[in-house]
């Protein structure tokens, strides 16, 4: 058997397989976010701890197999996430996680301090609110005594890492999230440590994703119910690992997903970097590997504002019904025609960052009338959230990066409804997979590989990786979509500088 844990942001997925990728057992356990003021949020590791033991035990005792029979644990997480611990290793504040917009001063003092240019040159992205290193700077500048403290800087997964075998390391495609690295060698950038005087000693080693990076240690053992000695490879950021777990490993290879964010993730032989900072490059969790991808921050986060603000009464009704809430709005959303009967809807709950990095800018429905109703809002959320994935798609095929063939996962990919919208947006056919266990899959590959397994991540995903329902582009609703489109793109730029 092989284990993935997935540290999402609303809860872990543990899930225990079979070596032919099959879930024999999965558990997951919610936590909350905070979001101490506008546009913060955080979370507190302690929760991600007990959620990855509790769910690892649940797993082996409900399947009722011996533990020794796990041949290996992989690891993928939400990205970005800055956790920090003292040299006790006793976590010094709640992590500041990924939609977390609090860094635009520090983004500025980056671009300062290393130049635009030469940011995006070594790290493949520019100043981002999201990811690690303008969080970092944040501490050094609000907290000093906290950073004074600091004598290891972890990525969220990499916390579970440490409190499972003790090693304090890292994989290259999570770590291509913090800004600290060389994404061309993928190794960390001494140029950028040093001008932010961040400490190399705080990182941990980086391993490519199926490398062997620790073993469980004895109290790990005692609390989970592994076996004391079982191997812990790299594992992946989320995103990577979902890859691997849709068969997303070879060039031209591409896949799109709806979570709390929604991301649109390609691979390519080459490293390939978009000097305007519009879609991220990273490191992928296939060696020797790069990733285009993009990242809408309110995506899934956006339909779950509305059902839980506009939508209660239904969704409680179909909960005690049993039926999925998300069911219930795709019902919604059926009954309106492509286009929302002329309501936009900009998914900006949280600002945004892929195409435009901006964390001022907040959500907007536009041209509401009397007429709208709760199905009109609902249509135009999720049009909105798959406009600005089309507008990534489009970024990807101006960097020539080609994609022909979309899969669609995670809990928006589950929605025929918007699997469609997707495939008239982006003009491509959009399929599922088999098994969506997504990354949790990803890094039990990853595990599966770094125990020997399988031979190669690619012939892993070759033999458990198969496709099930195809949408296709229908050409009229796709000739409607592109007129709100052109609507969609011109409301960001027109509204740009009228946010508080
Ligand atoms: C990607 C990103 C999100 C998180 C969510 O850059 O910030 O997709 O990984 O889990």
């Amino acid at each position: 058997y092989l284990l993935g844990v997935d540290l999402g942001t609303s809860g872990t997925k543990t899930v225990l397989f079979d070596f032919g990728g099959n879930a024999i057992c999965s558990k997951t356990i919610e936590y909350p976010m905070y979001q101490p003021a506008n546009g913060w949020a955080e979370q507190d590791p302690s929760d991600w701890w007990n959620a990855t033991c509790d769910g690892i035990k649940y797993v082996i005792t409900k399947s009722g197999i011996d533990s020794s029979e796990i041949a290996g644990v992989g690891l993928s997480g939400q990205m970005h996430g800055l956790v920090m611990l003292d040299k006790n290793g006793m976590s010094l504040r709640n992590s500041i996680i990924w939609c977390d917009q609090r860094t635009a001063n520090e983004c500025q003092q980056m671009n300062n301090i290393v130049g635009e240019k030469r940011l995006i040159e070594i790290t493949a992205n520019p100043a981002l609110t999201g990811f690690t290193a303008s969080k970092i700077l944040w501490i050094q500048n609000n907290e000093p005594e906290i950073y004074e403290k600091c004598a290891h800087i972890l990525l969220p997964k990499d916390y579970l890492r440490y409190m499972l075998t003790g090693e304090f390391a890292t994989d290259v495609s999570d770590a291509s999230g913090m800004q600290l690295m060389d994404i061309p060698k993928r190794c960390w950038s001494d140029e950028i440590l040093s001008k932010f005087n961040i400490d190399k000693s705080l990182l941990g080693k980086i391993y490519e994703s199926p490398e062997v990076t620790g073993k469980i240690h004895r109290r790990a053992a005692e609390l989970t119910g592994l076996c004391e000695g079982t191997i812990v490879v790299g594992g992946a950021a989320d995103n990577s690992a979902a890859a691997i777990g849709t068969g997303v490993v070879r060039a031209g290879n591409a896949f799109t997903t709806i979570g709390t964010s929604g991301v649109v993730y390609a691979i390519s032989d080459d490293v390939s970097i978009d000097i305007k900072g519009r879609v991220h490059t990273l490191c992928s969790a296939v060696p020797g590997k790069w990733t285009l991808m993009s990242c809408t921050l309110g995506a899934g986060l956006s339909l779950k504002w509305l059902r839980d603000t506009c939508c209660s009464e239904e969704m409680i009704e179909a909960e005690k019904l049993g039926v999925d809430p998300y069911v219930v709005m795709d019902r919604f959303a059926e009954q309106v025609m492509p286009g929302a009967g002329g309501l936009v809807y900009l998914p900006y709950l949280m600002g945004e960052r892929s195409p435009h990095p901006d964390p001022y800018c907040r959500g907007v429905f536009f041209g509401l009338s009397a007429t709208h109703n709760r199905a009109n809002m609902i249509r135009a959320v999720m049009e909105g959230v798959a406009f600005s994935q089309r507008e990534c798609v489009d970024v990807f095929k101006e960097m020539k990066v080609n994609v022909d063939d979309m899969i669609a996962c995670g809990g928006g990919g589950r929605s025929p409804v918007w699997r469609q919208m997707l495939s008239d947006m982006y003009g491509c056919s959009v399929s599922t997979i088999k098994a969506d266990e997504g990354p949790a899959l990803g890094v039990a590959i990853l595990a599966g590989v770094g125990a020997g397994i399988y031979d190669s991540v690619e012939a892993a995903c070759d033999n458990i990786v198969s496709k099930k329902s195809i949408h296709h582009p229908n050409p009229s609703t796709r000739k409607v979509y592109e007129d709100y489109y052109e609507l969609y793109k011109k409301l960001y730029i027109d509204l740009q500088g009228s946010y508080r």
